[in-house]
C-alpha cells in the first residue's frame, strides 16, 4: 500500500491508496452510470453531493465522470455539468479512465447486456441492479469478470435496501445453508396486504397500486411472480452454489389469489404472501403460500421485503426492509461501488463460476407440505363424504375444514387445510375432485408454510 497525499479537489485531502482495475493500479476511482431513471439519478446524486464522505470510506478519491441515458435534455435532479455524456451507453467503456461502469438501464438483454459485456471485457468493474440480466446471464457474466480480473456486483438486484446477498456471501459464508425464503416483491406484498386489510378484490387493489406508483402500468413481471423469481434465482445460486438457472424455477404469481381466499385463510389463522423459497434439497419456487398469522413473514406488510435464512451453525437469520425505490436501491448500488473502490473482492456468486454446479431444482416439488384447498360444491348431503373419499384415495387427510352454504344458488364452499402431502398428490387429487359431479370446481390450492 502506498501512502502519500494527493489533493483530489478542494473538498478533501485523502491518502493515496492504490486499487487495482484488472492488472492496473488506480489512484482515483472514476465512475460511469448508464441509466439515470429512478435508481440511476439517485445514485448519481449521492456520488456528486456526498463525494467527500463516500471517498473517505474507501480511501480512494471517487468521482462520477460520465453518464448515459436516452434523453439528454431531461432534468435528472442533480447537476450534470462537468460530466461526459454518451448517447450510446456502450461508448462509456471506451473512456479509458473509467474504472467502474454502473448499469442501471434494466432489461435482461439489449443495451444492458451489451454494455456489461463490453465493460467487463475491457477490464472495467461492473455494478448493476439488473436482476433480470443476472438471472438469465449471471454465470456467463461472472466468468467474464473472473477472466478479466474485475468485479461484477449486483447487491441491489435482490431485495433493494436489504443486504440480502452480502448476508449470504459474507456474513453466512462459513455456514451450510438449508433454505432461503422471502418476500421478494414489494408490489405483490402491498397488493396482498391491502386485499387483507380492506377486503378488496385483486383487480381493485392493483388499480390503486398503479395509481400510487407501487405497480407498473404493465404489472406482469411483478404480479406473475417473474420479478421475485429473478431474485430467487440469484439467491439460490449463492446459497447453494448453483449455476443461476431461471428456467428451473417453478413460478406462480398472485393473480389467482382472491379476496375469498384471503378471508378464509384469515378465519383459519393464516395470511397469504407471495414467497420465493429455495432449499438445499432442490426446491426453487415462487408461489402464494399460507403462513401462520403470528409468523414473522406473515407480519411483513405493505411494500416491504424480508429474507429468512436457515443455516448451520448459525440457525436462523432474517432481515426486513425496503425492497425497492430510489433510496433503498441506490443504497445497495453505492455499497457495491464502495466495495469495488475499497478492493473488497468477492466472487459474484460466492465461489468461482467453475465451482458452481448445475441447478437440480425441479418444476415439481417433491417436498411435503400441508395444503389449503377451496372447493365449490353442491350444497347437499353426502358431498363431504365424496370429497374426503377422493382425498383418501390419494393418501390425503383433512386437518381443518370450514363449510359455508350459499342460500342463493344452492352451492357451498368447502375450505380445508390438509395434512402433509406432496405437490403431485394434491395435483392428482384436484383433477380427480374436479370430475366428481357434485364438485363444481377446485378454486384454489396453496401450500402452507409453517
Ligand atoms: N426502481 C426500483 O425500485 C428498482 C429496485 C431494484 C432494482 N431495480 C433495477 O434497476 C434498474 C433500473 O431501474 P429504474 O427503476 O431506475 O429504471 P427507470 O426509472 O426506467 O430508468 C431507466 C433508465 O435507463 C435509461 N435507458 C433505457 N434504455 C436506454 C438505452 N438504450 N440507452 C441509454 N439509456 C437507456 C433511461 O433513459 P431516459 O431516462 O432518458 O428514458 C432511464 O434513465 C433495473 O434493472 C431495475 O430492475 C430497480
Amino acid at each position: 500500500m502506498v501512502y502519500s497525499y494527493v489533493i483530489f479537489n478542494s473538498l478533501f485531502v485523502l491518502p493515496k491508496f492504490t486499487i487495482r482495475k484488472g492488472s492496473m493500479v488506480m489512484e482515483k476511482c472514476h465512475i460511469a452510470i448508464a441509466g439515470l431513471g429512478v435508481v440511476g439519478a439517485e445514485t448519481a446524486r449521492h456520488l456528486i453531493e456526498r463525494q467527500a464522505i463516500l471517498s473517505e470510506k474507501t480511501g480512494v478519491p471517487m468521482m462520477l465522470s460520465a453518464v448515459s441515458a436516452r434523453s439528454k435534455g431531461k432534468d435528472r435532479g442533480f447537476d450534470m455539468s462537468g460530466l461526459t455524456w454518451c448517447d450510446d451507453p456502450v461508448a462509456l467503456t471506451n473512456i479509458d479512465d473509467i474504472d467502474i461502469v454502473v448499469e442501471l438501464m434494466g432489461g435482461s438483454d439489449g443495451p444492458a447486456l451489451a454494455l456489461t459485456k463490453a465493460a467487463l471485457s475491457s477490464g472495467k468493474h461492473v455494478v448493476t441492479a439488473n436482476k433480470a440480466m443476472i438471472a438469465h446471464h449471471g454465470a456467463e457474466l461472472a466468468k467474464l469478470a473472473e477472466d478479466n480480473n474485475v468485479q461484477l456486483c449486483f447487491e441491489s438486484s435482490v431485495a433493494g435496501g436489504i443486504p440480502a446477498l452480502k448476508i449470504l456471501r459474507e456474513g453466512l459464508a462459513a455456514n451450510e445453508v438449508s433454505s432461503v425464503a422471502g418476500i421478494l416483491n414489494g408490489t405483490c406484498n402491498y397488493i396482498l396486504s391491502e386485499m387483507e386489510e380492506k377486503g378488496l378484490a385483486f383487480d381493485d387493489v392493483l388499480k390503486e397500486a398503479q395509481a400510487l406508483g407501487y405497480a407498473e402500468a404493465d404489472p406482469t413481471f411483478d404480479v406473475d411472480g417473474i420479478d421475485a423469481a429473478h431474485k430467487l434465482t440469484i439467491l439460490d445460486a449463492i446459497a447453494f452454489g448453483n449455476v443461476p438457472d431461471f428456467e428451473k424455477l417453478s413460478i406462480t404469481g398472485i393473480r389467482d389469489v382472491t379476496d375469498f381466499d384471503i378471508s378464509y385463510a384469515g378465519e383459519l389463522g393464516y395470511r397469504i404472501r407471495l414467497i420465493g423459497r429455495a432449499t438445499a434439497g432442490g426446491m426453487a419456487k415462487v408461489a402464494p403460500v399460507l403462513l401462520p398469522e403470528d409468523s414473522a413473514l406473515a407480519k411483513v406488510t405493505g411494500a416491504l421485503n424480508a429474507v429468512y435464512y436457515e443455516a448451520e451453525p448459525v440457525n436462523v437469520v432474517s432481515a426486513t426492509g425496503p425492497g425497492a425505490g430510489a433510496g433503498p436501491t441506490a443504497s445497495a448500488v453505492l455499497s457495491d461501488i464502495l466495495d469495488v473502490a475499497s478492493q473488497r473482492k468477492a466472487y459474484s456468486f460466492g465461489k468461482a463460476v467453475s465451482a458452481l454446479k448445475p441447478s437440480t431444482a425441479s418444476q415439481t416439488n417433491a417436498a411435503k407440505s400441508c395444503y389449503y384447498l377451496r372447493l365449490e360444491v353442491a350444497d347437499q348431503s353426502g358431498v363431504l363424504a365424496e370429497v374426503t373419499d377422493v382425498l383418501k384415495a390419494h393418501d390425503i387427510s383433512v386437518e381443518t375444514l370450514i363449510q359455508k352454504g350459499h342460500e342463493t344458488d344452492g352451492s357451498a364452499t368447502l375450505v380445508m387445510i390438509v395434512h402433509e402431502t406432496d405437490e403431485a398428490a394434491i395435483s392428482q387429487a384436484s383433477t380427480a375432485l374436479a370430475s366428481v359431479a357434485t364438485v363444481h370446481g377446485v378454486s384454489s390450492s396453496f401450500a402452507v408454510m409453517r
